[in-house]
């Protein structure tokens, strides 16, 4: 697997890749369609000056003519920069001062402007900036924010229209319990499949997805009186959206089945000082995911130290938050709790990844989930 950018055909190559591996083991598998934010462009012109703009994907759109109106100097963006002189008009904003993007937004919307232009702080640099609006919104540089301030009252056209509209998947294949009963408990193994921009993501996470896909393929031959699902998520990279998408599915019959969530993420890096293997829960609690591997490191002699630490930022998030006792499988270096420095790098490649690691990883995990499954 190369790169696999969320929303991206090489993310779906990934997706599918996965799921024929999944039929291939004699699972049933079903997508789901996760949708992305809207990807937007645009323009922002003066006379006949253009400006670089980047729109910002969660604020409105125009028509493909855009909005032309007055420019209105709204300096940071306080609650008494916008006068009533703003309605109908395109505010400009400095970035800074301590205000939200999103508060900036928000109080020009308010306050009956048009469109929003924000202007950077920093220079040689075209702002992109989060937020969610009905009106139209995009970022400029700090060089256009301030040729503009000298242009406040002349007109301005911008324009912001979609783009794209990406989108995502979970791929999940289920093992039903042996005896046949709907009601038994349900176990969660879960890898996020998708890498960010510029990374191969060997490690973050083709590691923790090979090891699930692996974990698949040997538990496939036992019986258990639990069910166990294999959640392979997309768009983890862009805040977690896949897997908070299907916690987000789940009944609440589902929900007060499910008793734990296995999440492997970034499972096997060569770094040398990644001894440790970290199980990061939101809160920093013990839960049934920690004891167990804990129970099973004693057991079979799991060559690392496990060490339970306090950590979000991936998708045993989204199950913690519906009340199942979750925790994320990591490497780090015991004491500075450091990752090693190929993260989210072009370095992020095979070559970094250590394959004596992935197997202890599969095997600590792998005993964890059949404890986990078979316990009465
Ligand atoms: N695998 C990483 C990061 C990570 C670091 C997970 C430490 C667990 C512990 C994950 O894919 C990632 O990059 N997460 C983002 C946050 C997420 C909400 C987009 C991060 O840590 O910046
Ligand atoms: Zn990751």
């Amino acid at each position: 697997m190369g790169p696999r950018v969320t929303g991206t055909s090489a993310e779906e190559a990934a997706v599918n890749l996965i799921k024929e591996r999944l039929e291939g083991y004699g699972y049933e598998v079903s997508l789901q369609d996760v949708a992305l934010p809207d990807v937007k462009s645009g323009s922002l012109t003066i006379g006949d000056d253009d400006i670089e703009i980047k729109i910002t994907g969660g604020a409105g759109v125009t028509s493909p003519e855009g909005v032309t109106a007055e420019l209105f100097n709204a300096k940071f963006g306080k609650e008494e920069d916008f006068t009533e002189d703003v309605v109908g008009k395109i505010a400009l904003i400095s970035r800074g001062d301590g205000i939200t993007f999103q508060d900036k937004v928000d109080r020009a919307a308010a306050a009956g402007a048009v469109g929003v232009i924000i202007y950077n702080n920093i220079e040689n640099a075209v702002l992109s900036f989060s937020a969610n609006a009905q009106i139209p919104a995009g970022g400029i540089s700090q060089e256009a924010g301030l040729a503009l301030l000298g242009r406040i009252g002349e007109e301005v056209t911008l324009t912001a229209v979609i783009e794209s509209a990406p989108t995502s998947s979970n791929i999940i294949a289920t093992k039903s319990p042996a005896n046949g009963k709907n009601d038994a408990e349900i176990v969660y193994v879960s890898a996020h499949i998708d890498s960010v921009p510029g990374s191969p993501g060997a490690n973050d996470n083709a590691t923790g997805t090979a090891a699930a896909l692996e974990l698949a393929r040997v538990l496939k031959d036992y019986s258990f009186d639990k069910e166990i699902r294999f959640v392979f998520v997309g768009a983890e990279e862009i805040g977690l959206v896949g897997s908070n998408y299907y916690v987000s599915t789940l009944s609440e019959e589902e929900l007060s089945r499910s008793i734990a969530n296995f999440n492997m993420d970034m499972a096997a890096t060569a770094w040398e000082e990644a001894t440790a293997i970290y199980t990061n829960t939101l809160d920093g609690k013990s839960n049934l995911v920690t004891e167990t591997a804990n129970r099973v490191a004693a057991i079979i002699g799991t060559p690392s130290q496990l060490v339970l630490f306090e950590r979000g930022a991936s998708d045993h998030v989204g199950f913690h938050n519906v009340g199942i006792p979750a925790a994320n499988f990591i490497r780090r270096e015991p004491g500075t709790h450091k990752l090693e420095p190929y993260y989210h790098t072009p370095q992020d490649t095979i070559q970094y990844v250590s394959v004596e690691r992935l197997k202890e990883m599969i095997d600590l995990v792998g005993a964890s989930v059949y404890l986990v499954a078979i316990d009465n």
